[in-house]
């Protein structure tokens, strides 16, 4: 079933130095470029969906500060419906101070401002109606996750929680979730190793709750384990090579192409084709939303990619 994609979480004005070498503690070290942007993992997501021509609402809050409008204006401009992120007076927008390496490998610290002040009273009746997928991630306090969920979940929406960031968090949200999208080192602290045989994924499927299980590999890639079937199925996809200048916001590039792929009824093979290319092009630019190409620009570059191929 299509309908709607709703994601529920972040917004935060990205500030990303470049730098040769990360710093280590107690070090200090020269920025090659600064750059302020749009970013939060659901803001990205919500983004990266509407690109692609899902219909996308978001349910987040922001501070009432410049950062605040910029960000809500920027996600308006890129067709995501934003009636529903609130604005907390007193309050600072999410902030993330992120580094970048020659590699295009990021470290990334979060102040989490108005995201900590999302509360379910914030949360609409009218929000749920339409939505065929509500997509979950862990910078928003748990008990507004689990509350959108239930509600999502009541009106026959599917869950989908990407466990990003790492941390602690209420073990409901996984029972919640009918789709879990997760990374190696996500998946390793919440499942153990990573199974390498086709059997032991879908065994390990077996034991959750989730019909739909996503571990993306970085440059390798993605596989999908999934048991809504009535034969479980493994895919794995490779992703493009591509060299990489800032890999900041992939992650939920791939998780909301994939949501909002899913969410209009795009079949899981393709959807996570088009998630993991759309990722790989990310990665070549600096920045998380700023970083995300539009539909023709995306079109383009595949076309280009298959011509290269050839
Ligand atoms: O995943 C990248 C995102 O993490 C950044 O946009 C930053 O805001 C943090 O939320
Ligand atoms: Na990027």
């Amino acid at each position: 079933t299509s309908g709607k994609l709703l994601v529920v979480g972040s917004l935060n004005q990205d500030t990303s130095l470049k730098v040769h070498v990360l710093p280590k503690p107690g070090e200090t070290v020269a920025a090659i470029d600064v750059l302020v942007s749009a970013g939060g993992k659901s803001a990205n997501q919500a983004v990266a969906a509407s690109r692609l021509g899902a219909e996308v609402s978001l349910i987040g809050a922001v501070g009432d500060d410049e950062a605040g409008t910029a960000l809500r204006r920027q996600l308006e401009a890129s067709g995501v419906d934003t009636s529903s992120v609130s604005t907390i007076v007193s309050t600072a927008t999410g902030t993330a101070l992120i580094t970048v390496d020659d590699q295009g490998e990021n470290t990334i610290v979060v102040a989490a401002g108005a995201n900590d002040h999302l509360t379910p009273e914030r949360i609409g009746d009218s929000d749920f109606g339409g939505a065929a997928i509500i997509s979950l991630c862990l910078e928003v306090p748990d008990h507004v996750l689990v509350y959108a969920a239930l509600r999502a979940k009541r009106q026959g929406a599917r869950v989908m929680l990407n466990a990003s960031p790492l941390r602690a968090f209420d073990c409901a949200l996984l029972e919640l979730a009918d789709i879990v999208v997760v990374n190696e080192h996500e998946y390793s602290a919440l499942f153990g190793e990573l199974p390498a045989e086709d059997d032991d994924w879908l065994t390990k499927l077996a034991e959750l709750a989730t019909q739909l299980l996503i571990v993306t590999l970085g440059k390798d890639g993605a596989i999908a384990v999934d048991r809504s079937t009535p034969t479980p199925t493994i895919h794995r996809q490779e992703s493009r090579h591509v060299e990489a200048v800032d890999t900041t916001g992939c992650g939920d590039a791939l998780a909301g192409v994939l949501a909002g792929e899913l969410s209009k009824g795009t079949p899981l093979p393709e959807a996570l084709e088009r998630a993991t290319a759309f990722a790989s092009l990310v990665a070549t630019r600096s920045g998380a939303q700023s970083s995300y190409p539009s539909r023709e620009a995306f079109a383009q570059w595949q076309a280009e990619q298959a011509y290269a191929y050839e």
